[in-house]
């Protein structure tokens, strides 16, 4: 929720901690804070986005420094503001925190800190674990931390400097992401790889309990009963360019025109003829021949990749596919058995609620196959099986291409599934077919962007939009309604088409416009009959469609088609459609589909 950076060397600008630090913008936006010490030890924070930061720290002029940490906000406790942004200091303004995640026994220690007389001048957790540090002090750093994380509870990622200490950083993290850049001479932390990629491509994943000592020619890592540790060196493969706008106005923009790349990358080495290869399934290959069902837990975008899933292999074969929001999953009673199969799909890996549920779900003997974008990330390392996404990096807050890339993945997981029941026959030859040409054909649906775009000046204005589909196109409409709703703030609700007379259907009327997902599929007619209804209420009607379909032109008041495919990668095929209606209006609006208000990327506490 919150980004961290830390860097110790010689001669290091603030200038390119605080660039370090905008590249995990995503991760929260409130406000952000720096703590650097040089020829001195400054702290300075400010509401509002990182550019208010830099601004601000421009005009006091260009500082170099040996050891800083900074921080980009999303605010828990305590309302955005100048004070309650990080770092937070201790009663003598020699040691700087910055944290993300939770404290969740804040109140506690705090009543306790207050009476042995230190005052706290922010509403935040994150101001206890500073004092509970400084009241455990006593000249080792790493010895203050180690102590007083082991009285924290709830989540923490964290990263500690000290103003007499010039060599160091001391980092922690339970819960919450910690990422060390590897070699180079500049000691490197961060909440994700991203800002790490300008200085190196070798990464250690924190694990949970770990305090590390990170210094400009090495690191140190210790557990929580103070043993030394050796952690995996992961290399990451991703291009830092990537992780740029690369000329476009927006992220989003951007990584929606990557959409046919992302699903070359899920897709490659992974196809071998008319068969789906996927090696890393290899463990868990013969729990799932004959398996009679299939978990699959995610979260918001990643929940109707999963729902795609679902209907595919439900399609296909007799298996029953449960899907279920992590959020829930984790506090039902989990019905897994010894050797079931949980499928958890997220793009970060590091959503919090996703990785209770696996934790869960692993308590009751699953194996847990995970969907994933980033390597070493904690639901990769808790995971039987990894099939990464390979999409590289993703910074705007509404996953686009990510989504792409986990059907890609989902699609492939699912035929080899089928496969291995004993189902393969000239459908699923020509589904796979049709999935390993989609990439070329993703590249024509973002030709009609000028269309969509016209389309979306047309629409901008209404304040209510209802998202109708059925069986496949059913996750489209959820997925287009939440990219509509978390980016440009109108009301968007999403509906099976069947279900339009159960309630919803009274609604509707000339301000109340539907969008119908209506491929040439075994459903069409039944979906026709639907959109008719709504029409008669004198809903205005965007039909989404297949190319060639004239009679569309019939019962909506406008169209859009992509073209034609196997109707289970319809899902696949309108992706780029909703993603770039929702990110016009949003654009038109004057928002910044970027930066969504109240959300964030990773979200890594409960
Ligand atoms: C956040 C993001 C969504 C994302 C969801 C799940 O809410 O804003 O775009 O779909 O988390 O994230 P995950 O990393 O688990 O896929």
């Amino acid at each position: 929720m919150c980004g961290i950076v830390g860097m110790v060397g010689e001669n290091l600008k603030v200038e390119d901690l605080v660039v370090s630090l905008q590249k995990l913008e995503y991760r929260g936006y409130d406000s952000a804070g720096i703590a650097f010490l040089g020829d001195e030890f400054e702290v300075f924070k400010k509401k509002g986005p990182i550019d208010i930061l830099k601004n601000g720290l421009k005009e006091k002029g260009s500082k170099g420094f040996l050891v800083g940490i900074a921080h980009t906000r999303w605010a828990t406790h305590g309302e955005p503001n100048d004070v309650n942004a990080h770092p937070h200091t201790d009663c003598r303004n020699e040691i700087a925190v910055v944290h993300n995640g939770i404290v969740e026994n804040f109140r506690e220690i705090k009543e306790y800190l207050i009476s042995k007389g230190h005052k706290f001048s922010s509403e935040t957790d994150t101001e206890v674990i500073v004092h509970l540090i400084e009241e455990e002090f006593e000249g080792d750093l790493l010895q203050a931390v180690m102590k007083a994380v082991r009285k924290l509870r709830g989540a923490y990622a964290i990263a500690v400097m000290h103003r007499k200490v010039k060599d160091l950083i001391v980092a922690a993290r339970r819960g919450s992401p910690l990422v060390l850049g590897v070699g180079n001479g500049v000691g490197l932390l961060a909440s994700d790889v991203t800002p790490l990629l300008r200085y190196t491509r070798n990464v250690v994943f924190l694990e949970d309990g770990d305090v590390a000592v990170v210094k400009k020619d090495g690191y140190e890592i210790y557990d929580m009963d103070g043993n030394k540790c050796e952690r995996k060196v992961y290399y990451i493969d991703w291009d830092e360019k990537a992780a740029e706008k690369g000329g476009h106005k927006h992220f989003m923009y951007k990584e929606i025109l990557e959409d046919p790349q992302a699903l070359v990358n899920a897709l490659v080495g992974r196809v071998k003829g008319d068969r789906v290869v996927l090696e890393e399934l290899e463990p868990v290959e013969d729990l799932l021949k004959g398996i009679k069902r299939i978990k699959v837990v995610s979260c918001g975008t990643s929940y109707y990749a999963a729902l795609v899933f679902k209907y595919f292999v439900e399609n296909f074969t007799d298996i029953d596919v449960d899907v279920d929001v992590s959020s829930e999953f984790r506090y039902k009673r989990p019905h897994v058995r010894e050797n079931d199969v949980l499928v958890a799909i997220s793009q970060s890996g590091e959503t919090a609620d996703t990785l209770e549920s696996v934790r869960l779900a692993k308590r009751h003997g699953a194996k847990i196959v995970s969907v994933v974008n980033v390597v070493g990330s904690t639901l990769d390392r808790e995971s039987n099986v990894s099939i990464y996404m390979n999409a590289g990096p993703e910074i705007g807050v509404a996953a686009t291409k990510t989504y792409v890339a986990e059907l890609g993945v989902l699609y492939l997981l699912g035929l080899k599934i089928i496969e291995l029941n004993g189902v393969w026959n000239e459908e699923t030859k020509t589904v796979l077919d049709r999935l390993v040409r989609m990439p070329e054909l993703l590249e024509n649906v973002l030709r009609k962007d000028p269309q969509i775009r016209e389309l979306s000046e047309k629409y901008k204005d209404y304040n209510h939009f209802m998202y109708i589909g059925r069986n496949y196109g059913y996750p489209t409409a959820l997925e287009g309604a939440l990219k509509l709703k978390e980016i440009s703030y109108i009301h968007a609700a999403a509906y099976q088409a069947g279900e339009l007379k159960h309630g919803p259907i009274a609604l509707l009327d000339p301000n109340f416009p539907v969008f119908a997902v209506i491929p040439d599929d075994s459903l069409f007619f039944k979906t026709k009959n639907n959109v008719i209804e709504a029409r008669s209420r004198n809903a205005k009607v965007i039909a989404l469609g297949t190319e060639g379909n004239k009679s569309l032109y019939e019962i909506a008041d406008d169209v859009i088609f992509v073209p034609p495919t196997h109707e289970s990668l319809y899902p696949l095929m309108m992706a780029p459609v909703i993603q770039l209606f929702a990110y016009h209006i949003a654009d038109m609006k004057g928002l910044d589909p970027d930066k969504p208000r109240n959300l964030a990327k990773s979200v890594t506490v409960e």
